[in-house]
């Protein structure tokens, strides 16, 4: 199966954001990856709500947050008004996540339940079955152009496993340092979505590198 590709804006030239999501409008991604970064969940603060709707305005494709915000709680609704199809939330620091994954659903987007590279995968068991998709970080959270941690393998192995033990039909996401060099193997190995900041917007042709991106894992 090919994967989905979910381009990350933050690596996009801000001041040229309209093109690049014409040029994502024009790819085969199938999502947009939007971060949201409040600089003190994680130690970097990127953009809110007016960009947001803006891209909503411009963007054909299905836009999924992914929230760095302290108490995401208080903001699901506000997202959800903004634009978000999907919203995905990390379990740390999220004390009552069974109750925010159900008000994430309840407000008619589809939930994410995000896994930073030092949580195990044991610890999404007890909501799996109120996540539409889990999304393992193979960085640590907070910035593009980090380098790939390779133990997000063992963890996507343990996480097929148990979504195929449970019989659920979730997603798996990967987030963080994906480019060339590991997406086929990410594909084989069981991810169904794929971010890409800077093996997108870094390349020369970024609409090659999305098409590269989907087709990686048949050249493995
Ligand atoms: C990092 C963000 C990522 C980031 C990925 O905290 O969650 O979505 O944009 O960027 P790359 O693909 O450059 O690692
Ligand atoms: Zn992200």
């Amino acid at each position: 199966m090919r994967p989905l590709i979910a381009p990350s804006v933050l690596s996009a030239d801000f001041l040229a954001l309209g093109d690049s999501i014409d040029l994502i409008n024009r790819s085969p991604a199938e999502w947009i990856h939007i971060d949201v970064m409040d600089g003190v969940f994680v130690p970097n603060i990127s953009f809110g709500f007016p960009i947001l709707e803006a891209i909503r305005k411009r963007s054909s494709k299905i836009c999924d947050l992914h929230l760095m915000i302290h108490e995401p709680g208080r903001y699901i609704r506000d997202f959800r008004k903004a634009g978000a199809d999907h919203i995905s939330v990390h379990l740390e620091g999220n004390w009552h996540i069974d109750r925010l994954l159900n008000e994430i659903r309840e407000s008619g987007a589809t939930a994410g339940l995000v896994l930073n590279p030092g949580t195990p995968v044991a610890a999404a068991e007890p909501v799996l079955h109120l996540c539409d998709l889990v999304l393992l970080m193979s960085v640590n959270p907070g910035f593009g152009g980090q380098k790939f941690i390779p133990e997000t393998f063992g963890k996507l192995a343990e996480l097929r496993q148990l979504i195929e033990r449970k019989g659920l039909d979730t997603k798996i996401q990967i987030d963080g340092g994906v480019g060339p060099s590991n997406a086929g193997a990410l594909t084989l190995a069981g991810a169904d979505i794929l971010v890409a900041g800077n093996a997108v917007f870094g390349a020369a042709d970024p609409l090659q590198a999305i098409t590269n991106l989907k087709t990686a894992h048949t050249k493995e």
